[in-house]
């Protein structure tokens, strides 16, 4: 019996970076400690930093009335001004913003100052496009539909930077800036689409499709495990989605030889080690 791990399961790089650099503060005893947002989508993390005496702050005018204490970006990001404001007030920040999304920041920022508009392809009710746009000297643009690509219109003379957020689906990009590039605006176009999450539904596919049973951890609200599920199902008809061990129905039967194990990107490695080691024990 064959227990199959996907690399690819559970946080991204710039998520675990974030996660790991809030128990660094912890160590390092740098209370009262605030994460700016939640670290990650997963409410079993968060309770668990709370308990160790991590507040989350969701407003500005929470981060504003602070007096004291350490605030921790979170890997999405945020705008310049939060930066200008812990600074005025003193307080310490510790910035977990993910490299690739500090990188869109120092594009938007670079390009601002050279007199060109911001289009970013992506949702705009998104907190890494709010960060993204909230780094950009001149007006900025969002667009997330090939329908808002097509109605997109700006001052002929004006000079546009295309963006996009790190997990747009690529193919869409692809089509929206083939749109907008045929309006004949100066336009010049930087792919920052990270490939986590198109590497991890790859590997997700490639397992499942090997395997005889599979089981996709993750949150049931949670849209990218929700995705993974319905990649693995068409390869394997024997899916199952979880949130945690204790929903795991899987019948010991002998014509299962492989199982394959994958999780959305707000599962703790925690979670996904519980149920490789459950499955490689019972089977
Ligand atoms: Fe994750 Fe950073 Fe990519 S947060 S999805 S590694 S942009």
């Amino acid at each position: 019996m064959e227990v199959k791990l996907a690399k690819t399961a559970g946080f991204c790089f710039g998520v675990q970076r974030a996660v790991d650099t809030v128990y660094t503060q912890i160590e390092e005893g740098a209370f009262p400690i605030y994460t700016y947002g939640p670290i990650v989508h997963n409410e079993t993390v968060v309770q668990e930093l709370e308990e160790q005496g991590v507040r989350v702050l969701s407003t500005k005018e929470e981060l504003s009335s602070l007096k004291e204490g350490t605030v921790i970006i979170r890997a999405h990001g945020v705008g310049k001004h939060i930066y200008d404001l812990l600074e005025d007030k003193g307080i310490r920040l510790v910035d977990a913003t993910c490299p690739f999304v500090r990188k869109i920041h120092r594009i938007v920022q670079k390009e601002g100052a050279n007199g060109r508009k911001i289009l970013i392809i992506g949702n705009a009710r998104h907190p890494e496009v709010e960060g993204i746009r909230g780094w950009c000297s001149t007006s900025s643009y969002v667009v997330e539909s090939i329908e808002e690509a097509q109605n997109f219109t700006v001052d002929p003379r004006e000079k546009l930077c295309v963006v996009s957020q790190t997990t747009f689906n690529y193919k869409k990009f692809k089509d929206m800036v083939e749109i907008i590039s045929k309006k004949g605006y100066d336009i010049i176009v930087l792919n920052t689409i990270c490939s986590a999450t198109e590497e991890r539904q790859t590997e997700a596919r490639q397992i499942a499709s090997q395997s005889d049973a599979m089981i996709v951890i993750g949150g049931s609200h949670s849209s990218n495990t929700q995705k993974l599920f319905e990649i693995c199902k068409k390869e394997c008809e024997n899916t199952y989605h979880i949130q945690k061990l204790e929903d795991l129905d899987l019948k010991a039967s002998q014509s299962i030889r492989c199982v394959g194990i994958t999780a959305g990107a707000s599962t703790p490695k925690k979670i996904i080690e519980e149920v490789q080691k459950h499955v490689g024990i019972k089977f």
